[in-house]
Order: C-alpha cells, then sequence, then structure tokens
C-alpha cells in the first residue's frame, strides 16, 4: 500500500469511517422509503435525477458537517444540475466525495440494485470508502491499512481467470469504439450489468464477478469502490492499464472516467481486450 505523505492514523481513521458508514445507511435507508413515491426529473437534458437524491444529499452531508464542519465536499447533485462542490477549510484537507444514489434509473423505476456510495479522500486518493446496499443491508467498507469488509467480515477478490463460468459486469453506457471487446467478453463469461458502477466493483472486491468495466463514470461513483476493491487485492485501473488516480479535487469538474477492475489475476488479458 502507497503510504501518505502525512501520516493519517487510526485514531483519525476511524472515526471517518465511521461516520461514512452512519451516513450512508441513514441515507439508504431514506431512500428505500421514498421509493415508491419519489418524483422523477430530467437533468442536463439526458439523466435521471428523484428528488430522493437531493434529499439523501443533504442528509449525508448534514451529518458528516455536525463531525467535520471544515472539510470538503464534492457532491453528484448540485444546484441547477452542476455538481455540490465546497473546499476544505481546516488544516486537515480532506474531501468527502458523495453519491447519494448510485443507480438512480434504477431507483426511479423502482428497482432496488442501488446503492449509496461515500468517500473520504486525501491528497487526491480515497483513504476511506464505503458503498451501502440499503435492499440487501450490504455495507462494504475499506479504510487506509486495513482489510476490505463487508458487514464487518473480511472479503477479498476471487482468483479466477476468464472462464465460461465466471461474472463480468458491463455498464450500459458505452461507445461504438468499445462494442468489439464488450462481444468478447460476452462470449467468453456471463455477462452482467446490475445498473449501478459502484455495486459492480462491490461485486468484484467480494469475490462475486472477475471485473467490471465502466466508461462513463465520475469521481462519486467510483472513489470508494476504488478503495474497496484495491483493499480486497482486486485492481482498477484505465483502459490502458495505468492508474486512475491520484486527482486533484480542486480542478475536479465532472470529467468521466473509463475504467477497468479486476481481481488482478486476469487484469493484464482483460486489458488487452479493452486497450483503446
Ligand atoms: C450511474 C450509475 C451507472 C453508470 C452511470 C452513472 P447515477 O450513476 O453508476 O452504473 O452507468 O454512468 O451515472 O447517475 O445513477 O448516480
Ligand atoms: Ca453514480
Ligand atoms: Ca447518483
Amino acid at each position: 500500500m502507497r503510504s501518505l505523505s502525512v501520516k493519517l492514523d487510526h485514531t483519525q481513521i476511524h472515526p471517518l469511517l465511521e461516520t461514512a458508514t452512519v451516513a450512508a445507511r441513514l441515507a439508504g435507508q431514506k431512500a428505500l422509503e421514498e421509493i415508491r413515491y419519489t418524483k422523477t426529473e430530467i437533468k442536463n437534458n439526458n439523466e435521471i435525477v428523484t428528488n430522493t437524491d437531493r434529499v439523501c444529499q443533504d442528509l449525508i452531508i448534514r451529518r458528516i458537517k455536525e463531525n467535520y464542519p471544515d472539510h470538503g465536499f464534492l457532491a453528484e447533485e448540485g444546484p441547477g444540475g452542476g455538481i455540490f462542490k465546497q473546499s476544505p477549510r481546516g488544516a486537515d484537507n480532506l474531501w468527502w466525495v458523495i453519491d447519494p444514489i448510485d443507480g438512480t434509473n434504477n431507483y426511479s423505476h423502482g428497482n432496488l440494485c442501488f446503492t449509496v456510495s461515500i468517500a473520504v479522500v486525501y491528497e487526491g486518493r480515497p483513504v476511506v470508502g464505503v458503498i451501502f446496499e440499503p435492499a440487501t443491508e450490504s455495507m462494504y467498507t475499506a479504510a487506509y491499512g486495513m482489510e476490505a469488509q463487508l458487514n464487518y467480515s473480511h472479503i477479498q477478490v476471487n482468483n479466477e481467470q476468464i472462464n465460461p463460468f465466471a461474472s463480468f459486469a458491463v455498464d450500459s453506457h458505452f461507445g461504438p469504439e468499445h462494442a468489439q471487446g464488450i462481444m468478447d467478453i460476452m462470449k467468453r463469461t456471463r455477462f452482467r450489468t446490475l445498473g449501478s458502477t459502484a455495486l459492480h466493483l462491490s461485486y468484484v472486491a467480494r469475490g462475486s464477478f472477475i471485473g467490471c468495466l465502466a466508461i462513463e463514470t465520475k469521481l462519486w461513483d467510483i472513489a470508494a469502490g476504488s478503495l474497496i476493491i484495491q483493499s480486497a487485492g482486486g485492481k482498477i485501473t484505465d483502459l490502458n492499464n495505468q492508474e486512475l488516480l491520484p486527482i486533484n479535487l480542486e480542478n475536479y469538474t465532472g470529467q468521466k472516467f473509463r475504467l477497468l477492475a479486476s481481481n488482478a489475476v486476469c487484469h493484464d488479458q482483460l486489458s488487452e481486450i479493452f486497450k483503446v
């Protein structure tokens, strides 16, 4: 594991992780309560958002600010369809990166595959990551120097090569340049798509999928999942097999990431299939 230039010790990491899990659980429960009567609208002409996305995001940020009023925030649902961003004010220089509902399309149709994703980012990389799937009460967690867990039990990636019984997940947004690779992996594995990139990353981390591909993700889709995958022994890169992070949060305005995540053992082989 890389070392941090200023050491964040366990006395700081534990409360951050605790705050993230509490906030994710609160938001997830709220989302479940509202799933049958939430109101859907279109933002930025082509994206779905529900009023519950905003309610959950407010709930998460308010909860975190009770403990960390001076930390920075980067979250998906900002004013006028933009992002929500507040730079850190204190000496900590920590950012909370939040997707209140990952899988809004599913959510807005009453499909229970959706998650809450919260990361704490330090020096451009996640040091805490939490993904909560409320429908199954599954809390995936990781923190700097600690193992990945699902509901407090250790998880790790599987060790399967590409094979016809292995599951590989592909997100639903991709361009023609990726079609050949996707056709290839569809023929060689059991192909899956659950509608939440954060859930795909969690499934790789728990050993249920050998890997996943996502072409149109934003930082809040992947910040928590990337730490959870790496802490579970997996690998996450761009499509040229290069590291995705660190990222300068001050400059981030919603640029997209194209990512390949895997159990690490088949990463190079997968990367050959999807390289651009
Ligand atoms: C979406 C999901 C989906 C991915 C989209 C994301 P949202 O997040 O992660 O899997 O295909 O690119 O926008 O919009 O439901 O938070
Ligand atoms: Ca998302
Ligand atoms: Ca979202």
